[in-house]
């Protein structure tokens, strides 16, 4: 059976400084496989390269399909969709405009149709209902991933690919997120996670793989990694973002 994703030997350097090296995994339909890792460990180049933002070696096919060579816009119309770190909605587009935007991989006619989509979007997050025509740079961080989640799905993707979503957030907004996330994937989207926070997205992955400088140093299903010492190192090494506790907390 192949997988929807699968990465075969990917190395990405920036310059001449060589961060990701040879890292090969897979993302099976319908799965949410987690990427974990310290801050620095290659999470994010690993992300990009996938997405066509970096220059990489080693082979990336999406259903079957080398994908390693297409332009950035290509591989979302793919069917593959970034949630970037750090969110990066566009601060000065109003709310609405920010969805329009996610369609315009498709197409400028899907920019321009985009209602059933934006629908959508509204019906997993209400809350940005009323703030459709404000300026996305006036909403809080939790709105802002919500609006970056909500911006990804407008290309109608397959892969999502979710980095750091948890990052800087509240744990009752981390859990709102990570409720949308669950959803998604019962409703088929396979999704690639990253996350410093193992021991959250431990509770959300059905499988993962433990970057470290790089390379992947243990993979394997939930249940195991959460008795995985290397795990535990990632989690007590991580910084504060690592100790936020846990959503259910009070
Ligand atoms: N634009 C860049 N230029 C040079 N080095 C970078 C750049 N972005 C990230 N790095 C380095 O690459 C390594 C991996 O970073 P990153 O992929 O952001 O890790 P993570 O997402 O796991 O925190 C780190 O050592 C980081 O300092
Ligand atoms: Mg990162």
């Amino acid at each position: 059976m192949t997988a929807l994703l699968e990465v075969d030997d990917l190395h990405v350097r920036y310059g001449r400084i060589p961060v990701v090296h040879g890292i090969s995994f897979t993302v099976p339909e319908g799965r949410v496989v987690g990427l974990l890792g310290a801050n620095g460990a290659g999470k994010s180049t690993t992300m990009r390269a996938i997405m066509g933002q970096r220059s990489a070696t080693g082979r990336v096919r999406f259903d079957g399909t080398p994908i390693d060579s297409l332009a950035p816009h290509k591989i979302v119309a793919r069917g593959i969709a970034l949630v970037p770190e750090g969110r990066l909605v566009f601060k000065t587009l109003t709310v609405e405009k920010n969805l329009r935007m996610g369609a315009y991989a498709l197409g400028r006619t899907a920019f321009w149709q985009a209602e059933a989509g934006i629908d959508e979007v509204l019906t997993l997050f209400p809350e940005l209902k009323p703030l459709l025509r404000r300026e996305a740079g006036e909403l809080s961080g939790g709105l802002q991933q919500m609006l970056a989640l909500g911006r990804a799905l407008m290309a109608r993707p397959r892969l999502l690919v979710l980095d750091e979503p948890s990052l800087g957030l509240a744990p009752l907004v981390i859990e709102r997120i990570y409720e949308a996330v669950l959803l998604l994937k019962s409703r088929g989207t396979s999704i690639l996670l990253a996350e410093q926070n193992a021991r959250l997205a431990l509770r959300s992955v059905d499988y993962a793989y433990v970057l470290q400088t790089g390379q992947i140093v243990e993979q394997g299903d939930s249940e195991f990694l959460r008795s995985s010492s290397r795990v535990e190192e990632i989690y007590l090494g991580g910084d504060v973002e690592s100790s936020t506790p846990s959503p259910t907390a009070s």
